[in-house]
């Protein structure tokens, strides 16, 4: 995917100016501090594939509009109680390049419980599931570009890289274009993790600017007494101010 990925959508068409993405400052995709880049990480340049009439008239979100629990992971798979852990709020809004909101834009996210486990078939870490939270929410972006979700601060956890890895808590994102074959991928860190400095995948961005666009700032402002305390975490799709996404530009 590149970050054109929402130049269908009508906001977009206005766009006055192309901003390219500074690959300087993109994570590196060969790093051997993070050691699975060793085996995963292409040899031959990226090809760019075009996007087909099939492709951009394809399924679009206007059938799937989100439940009214869907951007709340705390009650969204609770049955008998409710998730455990840090309650939190996490919200921001979706920004082009030129600081415009972008509305109605599906965001997806998912995470790890507060053991720091995945209900998923392939996490083995030994930190028990939690009955009551999938760790799966999606919204969309309201009229100004706003999105919020009501989750748990997710766990640390281990992962296999030689030495003691740890992830730091973090929240995985992604960001849809107009259709489904336009999609963004990210991570959001929480401020003040001590263990962001130490994680190799966070490293595969040299430049710690960059890196800093990644970290959810704590926002009390939207905390809610006596329930979630609230971290903020802004999506700029472009520019100088760009969220750094796990997808490169392609054809380069
Ligand atoms: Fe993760």
């Amino acid at each position: 995917m590149t970050l054109e990925l929402l130049e269908g959508h009508p906001v977009h068409r206005l766009a006055s100016r192309y901003y390219d993405r500074d690959l300087r400052i993109q994570p590196v995709r060969h790093d051997p501090l993070y050691a699975s880049t060793l085996l995963r990480s292409p040899t031959h340049p990226p090809l760019a594939v075009g996007e087909t009439i099939a492709d951009l008239s394809g399924p679009v979100f206007g059938h799937l509009k989100p439940g009214p629990l869907d951007n709340d992971l705390i009650g969204n798979f609770a049955s008998g109680g409710l998730a455990l852990g840090e309650r939190i709020i996490i919200h921001g809004t979706v920004q082009d390049q030129n600081g415009r909101p972008v509305p109605e834009t599906l965001i997806e996210i998912w995470q790890a419980n507060a053991g720091g486990r995945y209900r998923h078939v392939r996490d083995g870490y030994l930190a028990p599931l939690d009955p009551n939270f999938s760790g799966c929410g999606r919204c969309l972006t309201d009229r100004d570009g706003r999105y919020t979700f009501k989750t748990i601060r997710p766990g640390p956890y281990p992962f296999k890289n030689g030495g003691c890895a740890w992830r730091p808590s973090h929240i995985h994102f992604s960001v849809f274009g107009a259709t489904f074959t336009q999609r963004l991928v990210t991570q959001a860190y929480f401020e003040g993790d001590p263990l962001i400095p130490l994680c190799p995948i966070a490293n595969t961005i040299k430049d710690p600017r960059a890196l800093r666009t990644l970290v959810a700032t704590l926002d009390m402002s939207a905390a809610i007494e006596f329930d979630a305390l609230a971290y903020r975490f802004d999506i700029v799709l472009r520019g100088r101010h760009a969220t750094f996404f796990e997808n490169r530009t392609e054809g380069v």
